[in-house]
Parts: structure tokens; sequence; C-alpha cells
């Protein structure tokens, strides 16, 4: 078990030089960004990219996500940049997209011996204040252990990464909590490779309204564009079940009478009918989709930490701005929809 540093101090004004020599010596630090908790190490170096393969047990062949402090690095750790590329940059950075592109100057065990690296610049002002200390590019993968939920609050990254890494800095929860949209702009294609709170179509419409391909699940047969994809994700302790909008949920509900239920619903629509048909149960409501992304993590965490027989969640799938969610929650069920299972 490694001395892991807990960093609460105000960081207007903060002397980042501890934190910096962590990662100037291959170490390890958990930073908060608007998405979730990243586990940061020098993406220059082979031996602090190998730290966080060994610390998150994270499987070999999954790269990791390049920050950068300011968009102007970008020419010196990218080369081929499109015009498209560029201009998504300009538009949604700093914020929550991930762009890949052909690496120059990362590690090979940072991209997983890939010649493509997927680069961000985040918006939160503690991430790019610690990154501009830095003057690096920064690896990092969201701070959960390979296959877990990623960590949307201080607390849920000490749970995962307490005694694995040199330091942690306290950022508060999370404003979007949901990882980054990812999409590639590699050989003049441009494909999205996993939905995040930026959409397909505000990136189709800043792109003059072309039509983007979405790659964002691995079917079978198929070659895999995102090595995450074909990994477990965001698993729960406790068994997870979807709900749909169209589902009959009334009698599904009603059908859960003598279990402890943990429900994650919309307030507008669902409350009235489980509290009549369950007692035994316990309410995570959301107002709208932006609510539901930014507390989903947390409360499928808080959850977890009490015994539930089950969880059920609402499935947001006829909702455009549901479709980052949509895509998190069938990963962490492991595709289990309420209507098809007898419990
Ligand atoms: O919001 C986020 O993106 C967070 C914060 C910390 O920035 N990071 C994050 O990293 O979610 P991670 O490692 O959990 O997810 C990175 C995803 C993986 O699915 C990985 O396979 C994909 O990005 N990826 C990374 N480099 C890639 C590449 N060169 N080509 C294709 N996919 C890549
Ligand atoms: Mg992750």
């Amino acid at each position: 078990m490694m001395q892991t540093l807990l960093i609460t101090d105000d960081i207007n004004n903060k002397d980042w030089t501890r934190e910096v020599s962590f990662i100037k010596n291959d170490g390890l630090v958990v930073m908060p960004t608007e998405t979730v908790y990243g586990l940061a190490a020098n993406a220059l170096s082979d031996k602090a990219c190998t730290n966080i393969y060994l610390a998150k047990n994270r499987p070999a062949d999954n790269p990791f996500i390049i920050h950068l402090s300011h968009i102007d690095m970008l020419s010196d750790f990218t080369k081929n940049v499109s015009d498209d590329a560029k201009h998504l940059f300009k538009t949604f950075s700093p914020g929550p997209l991930t762009i890949i592109l052909e690496k120059k100057n990362i590690s090979d065990v940072a991209s997983a011996g890939l010649p493509t690296v997927g680069i961000r610049v985040p918006s939160h002002s503690i991430a790019h204040a610690f990154l501009k200390a830095c003057d690096l590019p920064i690896a990092a993968p969201s701070a959960n252990l390979s296959g877990n939920l990623s960590p949307t609050t201080f607390t849920m990254a000490k749970n995962e990464m307490m005694g694995r890494v040199n330091a942690i800095i306290d950022g508060g929860d999370c404003s979007f909590g949901l990882e980054s949209t990812v999409i590639s702009c590699v050989d003049n294609k441009i494909v999205l490779l996993r939905e995040g709170s930026i959409s397909k179509e505000a990136i189709q419409d800043c792109l003059g309204g072309i039509k983007i391909v979405s790659k964002t699940v691995a079917l079978f047969g198929e070659k895999v564009l995102s090595p995450g994809q074909k990994y477990r994700h965001y698993k729960t302790k406790t068994d997870l079940y979807l709900l749909r909008e169209s589902d009959d949920y009334e009698k599904l509900v009603s059908l859960l009478k003598n279990k402890k239920v943990a429900y994650i619903l919309p307030s507008y629509q669902f409350k009235a009918v489980v509290n009549h048909n369950n007692v035994n149960h316990v309410n995570f409501m959301f107002d709208n989709m932006l609510d539901y992304g930014l507390k989903l993590y947390k409360v499928l965490s808080q959850i977890d930490e009490e015994k539930f027989d089950l969880i059920v969640a609402f499935y947001p799938d006829s909702n455009p701005d549901g479709r980052a969610i949509c895509d998190r929650l069938y990963r962490s069920s492991g595709a289990k929809f309420l209507k098809d299972i007898q419990v």
C-alpha cells in the first residue's frame, strides 16, 4: 500500500510543487475534471503509464486519453490534424470532447501500441491549473479500478484509489458526471466512438451538417475501433435492471412488491406508481437528462453501499439527450431489461 496524500487546499494561488514532482517522478495523481475524476500520469513516460495500468488493473490493450492544459500544445503531440478536428476543438474545447488523432511523441504504453491518441482539454478549473503546472501531456483514464463505476465525487475517488496513488485532489462533485464524447478524426473519416454530453447532432451541426457514422457499440464479428468497447464497464455490486418508458411499468413494478428495490426514475412520471406499489424501496429522482447524467454514478455507488435486492433504472431511449445515459446503463446492467426477466 502506498501512502496517499489528500489535497483539499484552496486552489486559488495554490503551490503545485508537490503534485508536479509526483508526476515528474513517474507517480500517479487523481485529478477532478468536469466529466469524471481522472488518474493522471506523465504521458511521455512509459514507466508512469505502466503504473496507471497497474493501479487500475486495466487490460494492457486499452489506451488512455491525453489531457492538455491548452490546445496550443496540440502540434507537439499529434500530426496531420484535419481542419474538421481543429474546428471541433475550437468550438468545444476546453470541455468534454476527446478527439482521436495521429500521435507524436506520446508514450507507446499510453496509446497501447496504437499509432493514434485521444486528446482532450478539460474545462475544470482545478484540472486546468494542475495541467498547466505540470506543463506536460497528461495521460488520465477514469480513476476507477477497471470495470467499476467512474468516480464523480471526491469520496468515490478515495474509495477507488486510496493506497494506490501518490495524491488525490479534491474537486467536489463533477459537473457533467459522464465521460467525454470520443470522436475519431483519423484518415479523413469522422466516427463517433463514445457518446457523451456533446451530442452527435451538435458535432454534425458544427461541421456544416455532414452525417457522422456512429461506432459506439462493437457488434459481434466487427472490428473494434475503440479498445474500451470490448470490456464490461460501470459494474454495480447490486443487480441493475432497466425500465423503458414504453414498458407497462405499473405491472412490472407491482411484481417487485416483495423486494427491496432502489428506483432511479424521472420525478415527473413515476413517483405515484412506485409509491403505491412498494413500501420496501427507495426512490432516487432526477429532473431532466443533464441532472440524470450528473447524478447517475454517484447514486449507483450510494445504492451499492446499502443492501438492496436490485436497482431499477429508467432507460431514456426515447430522448435524444439521453443517449450517453442509455449507453452507460446498457453496459452497466449487462443489457438486462426488467420486462425480460423473472424476479
Ligand atoms: O471524460 C473522460 O474522457 C475521462 C476524464 C478523466 O477525462 N477519461 C476517460 O478515460 O473516460 P477512459 O480511459 O476511462 O476512457 C477512454 C476511452 C476508452 O474507451 C479507450 O478505449 C478510448 O477512449 N481510446 C483512447 N485512446 C484511443 C485511441 N487511440 N483509439 C480509439 N479509442 C481510444
Ligand atoms: Mg473509464
